[in-house]
């Protein structure tokens, strides 16, 4: 089947058959299709679009492009989280401890921050010695003993994705549902699951920022993971304001350890709230709890014990970690930065968050990605103080800057200060989930 022909059969609007998916992810994987090959198929499928079967097909054709994982031996239901990403967004660091202390095993196959969202891999690489990259054995061997194991995407999960995803980042064709759907679910699904909780984000920090349409990738997402005989479900999440107290990895990272000791502040309790509501979803569909209700006890029992804590605990043990970060978790936040604050310029309420440049102002200062090879600065942060709805008076606080130098701090300050709309009217109040599907 000659590449040209598939894509002159898209490019004229027809549907593919699975024997024409197939062949274009082979050409992927063993680099018969030359890139301007691929892309070319990737635009006229951004252009013509997938059926809801294409969808599946080429979901099916990616996830098979590599190995699954058989977890088979394990005998607790295996059930993960999956964002599609935002700001502020530590919520599995919470999940992934609290649900195995409920009973549920969390083979959870994370990624890192690129562009303006964090990534979960960055976050656990800000506790001292702390390994994301072990191989199959050792994450089933540390799944099987303290009920979660953490690590990044191998070059057995899903190898196409990785190839399809760097070429669709390079030529505006990422925000297509159905490529997004494939790209998500062929990674998630190679992790032998029996339950998917996805956390689809809707706002200015989302990826897809129109709440109609994460509403219609979360349908996607579902009946994608169902159509795969994995129940999958999706809550729908606000992602225009920072999610919690802190964007930045060591710092996120603490906020996770004092939601775990149960001592978290105020400006902490949105992420224990999400990361509340997700574990729930999780235990429900996995059947360990009854109902939403018992699935809430058994998640307060666990927190109030310190049972999630000493799950994570382990983990970091197992995984190469310092566990004593459990109990000082505030050597996560170093010593010796300039701290500057964003101020508001008039008096008004906070109507609105440019979330995505928050995002991007952490990674301008080091926190984050700008292309997928740079390094990461664990130490730098955003401090998130004032929320969509706060009053605020001229001169107060709105956030505060964690970063290395001064001549940052006022370049980001300034920009940040931009991403705030202060109105003289009370915006109403935001959902922090929005919708379950
Ligand atoms: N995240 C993914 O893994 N793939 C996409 O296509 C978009 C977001």
């Amino acid at each position: 089947m000659h590449p040209q022909e598939i894509i002159a059969a898209k490019r004229d609007g027809k549907a593919l058959t699975d024997e024409q998916i197939s062949a274009f992810i082979a050409g992927v994987c063993d680099e018969s299709w030359a890139d301007y090959q691929i892309t070319a198929l990737l635009m006229a499928i951004f252009i013509r679009g997938l059926n809801r079967r294409e969808q599946y097909s080429l979901t099916g054709a990616m996830l098979n492009s590599g190995t699954m994982m058989d977890l088979s031996d394990i005998d607790l239901p295996k059930a993960d989280k999956h964002s599609t990403g935002g700001v502020g967004d530590k919520t599995s660091l919470v999940i992934a401890p609290l649900a195995a202390a409920c009973g549920v095993a969390v083979p959870m196959i994370s990624g890192r921050g690129l562009g303006h969202t964090g990534g979960t891999l960055d976050k656990l690489e800000s506790i001292p010695g702390f390994d994301v990259n072990i191989p199959f054995p050792k994450f089933k061997k540390v799944l099987k003993s303290c009920g979660l194991a953490l690590c990044g995407q191998t070059k057995q999960i899903a190898p196409a994705d990785k190839k399809l995803y760097a070429l669709r980042d390079a030529t505006a064709t990422v925000p297509y549902i159905p490529l997004i759907v494939a790209s998500i679910m062929s990674k998630k699904l190679a992790e032998g699951l029996d339950v998917l909780v996805l956390d689809v984000k809707t706002g200015s920090g989302a990826f897809i920022q129109k709440y109609a349409d994460s509403l219609k990738l979360a349908n996607a997402l579902c009946e994608t993971g169902k159509t795969f005989s994995v129940n999958t479900h999706a809550l729908i999440t606000d992602m225009s304001q920072p999610l919690g107290k802190y964007v930045g990895n060591g710092f996120e990272m603490y906020e996770c350890l004092k939601i775990l000791r149960g001592e978290a502040d105020d400006a902490m309790l949105p992420t224990l709230e999400l990361s509340i509501e997700l574990t729930a979803c999780m235990l429900v569909h996995a059947r360990v709890a009854t109902s939403t209700n018992n699935a809430l006890s058994m998640i307060e029992t666990a927190l109030g014990s310190g049972a999630a804590l000493e799950r994570f605990r382990k983990n970091i043990e197992l995984q190469g970690g310092d566990p004593k970060i459990c109990d000082k978790p505030e050597r996560l936040l170093k010593k010796g930065l300039t701290e500057a604050p964003v101020v508001a310029d008039r008096n008004g309420f906070v109507s609105d968050i440019g979330t995505f440049a928050v995002g991007r102002a952490v990674s301008d200062i080091g926190g984050g990605r700008i292309r997928a090879e740079d390094t990461v600065d664990h130490a730098v942060a955003y401090e998130s103080v004032k929320k969509i709805g706060d009053s605020v008076r001229r001169g107060e606080t709105l956030g505060i800057i964690h970063c290395r130098r001064q001549s940052q701090a006022d370049l980001i300050a300034a920009k940040l200060r931009d991403a705030y709309k202060i109105s003289g009217v009370m915006p109403g109040a935001t959902k922090l989930v929005r919708a379950s599907v």
